[in-house]
């Protein structure tokens, strides 16, 4: 096994059992059981300060996209590196809140933005609306006078830049449903003026995510500071600009740009003109923090197949089966003799429950396996479907570790639910 296969700089084998930090997985699976989603600690804050320190020659703040793993104690370390976050429902803001972060750090994004999530990010006094409709606008508006309170905003914009990703997650072009246009943009910072309940703050966009390459990032932010420039000498008062998330990291093979690389071109953009800069990364930042333990229940030979049959399946970690996506698949104790070409997949009943085709691998029953690069749009994105409970989530602090969600209890699934009269 190559080292650059595990792309968590926490992660490494000693005397062929895989280590996180220093806690052996093994023994974390044996004690918390499986599946089990554990994060390094210490990744995920020096991937946090990395980000961070690229972009220290310019005034900035880090809003962490809440969505790609919200656990409120990943939340709350981060909060303590002076993390801003980036939300988009009120159960995001809440979290927040939970965790004890700075609601002046918070922007709050999305287009669907209900009546109580609005009011309750008034109350909570955060930072800045990203705003995607005029429709929206006027609602914002209208609760702003019932409260009596000036609103700051940004207008959301959508550049129609091609992120270069997949298509299911970018965000920025014209057919997509994020954002306005330009002119539409100038239309809604005339209503801002008008307005004594709404304050225009800055401006912003978003255009993808697992974003590799630098291009879009320079033409997205050319698009804003055109636009601000021009909204500026207006007379408007556009403190920063937000260029949204997704900056990428290695899944299986990609060389995404450092976080140095993403800064120098954003700085190269923004050459001297004065603006602070609000950037809200998600992936980059826990992606591969953390990833899944799963156990082989069988191993089954179908025609020429090969399958492990594991106890973790798509509703705990849907990005296979919802993008086709690659995660490194590592045995935590490596066995001697033959590889054998398995499908790894769960045991939910659909064939899209499979997270890896044809991986050389030498297994036996009752094995634990670790799925990568499965910090981010994991945990965040699991569900009960087939009835399965969620999983545990487990810290890891060099070398203890520590509980942060326990496993969903079938009680807890079925709780809520009751028979007819
Ligand atoms: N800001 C906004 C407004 C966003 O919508 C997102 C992600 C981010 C920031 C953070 O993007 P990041 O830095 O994490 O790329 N489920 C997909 C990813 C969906 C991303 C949605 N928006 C996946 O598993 O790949």
């Amino acid at each position: 096994m190559t080292n650059n296969i595990l792309t968590n700089s926490n992660l490494h084998f000693v005397k062929r059992q895989l280590y996180l930090e220093q806690v052996s997985l093994t023994k974390l699976a044996d004690e918390c059981g499986t599946p089990a989603y554990v994060y390094s600690k210490h990744e995920i804050e020096k991937n946090w300060q990395a980000f961070d320190r690229a972009f220290s020659k310019l005034p900035h703040q880090v809003c962490y996209a809440v969505k790609a793993c919200s656990n409120i104690a990943i939340l709350n370390l981060l909060a303590k590196l002076g993390s801003g976050f980036d939300v988009v429902s009120g159960g995001e803001l809440e979290r927040v809140r939970k965790a004890g972060g700075d609601t002046s750090k918070i922007v709050f994004s999305g287009i669907g933005k209900q009546r109580w999530e609005i009011k309750a990010a008034l109350q909570a006094g955060i930072a800045c609306f990203n705003v995607e409709s005029a429709s929206e606008l006027r609602l914002i508006e209208h609760l702003a006078s019932e409260l009596e309170c000036v609103v700051p905003v940004a207008i959301r914009i959508n550049p129609d830049v091609d992120a270069e990703t997949h298509p299911h997650i970018s965000t920025g072009m014209q057919h997509n449903k994020f954002g306005v246009d330009m002119n539409q943009a100038v239309a809604l910072y005339e209503t801002i003026r008008q307005s004594p309940f709404l304050q225009e703050c800055g401006i912003g966009c978003h255009i993808g995510s697992q974003i590799v390459s630098l291009e879009p990032y320079s033409r997205a932010l050319s698009v804003l500071l055109d636009l601000a420039n021009r909204l500026r000498d207006s007379g408007l008062k556009i403190n920063h600009i937000d260029i949204g998330g997704g900056f990428g990291i290695c899944y299986q093979s990609e060389t995404p740009p450092s976080a140095e690389d993403y800064a120098e071109t954003i700085m190269q953009v923004m050459g001297e003109h004065s603006y602070q800069l609000i950037l809200e990364p998600g992936r980059f930042i826990v992606g591969n923090a953390g990833l899944l333990l799963t156990k082989v229940l069988y191993l089954k030979q179908a025609h020429n197949k090969h399958f492990a049959i594991v106890d973790a399946a798509m509703n705990d970690l849907l990005r296979p089966a919802l993008y086709n996506a690659w995660h490194h698949i590592v045995p935590l104790e490596t066995h001697h003799g033959e590889a054998q070409n398995y499908d790894i997949v769960g045991p939910v009943c659909e064939s899209a429950d499979t997270f890896a085709y044809d991986r050389p691998l030498n297994l036996y029953e009752g094995d634990y396996i670790a799925l990568l690069s499965a910090g981010a749009y994991s945990f965040s994105m699991s569900s009960n479907y087939n009835t399965r409970t969620r999983a545990v989530e487990v810290i890891v602090d060099d070398k203890d570790f520590h509980i942060i969600r326990l496993r969903e209890s079938m009680q807890d699934l079925i709780e809520t639910e009751c028979l007819l009269p």
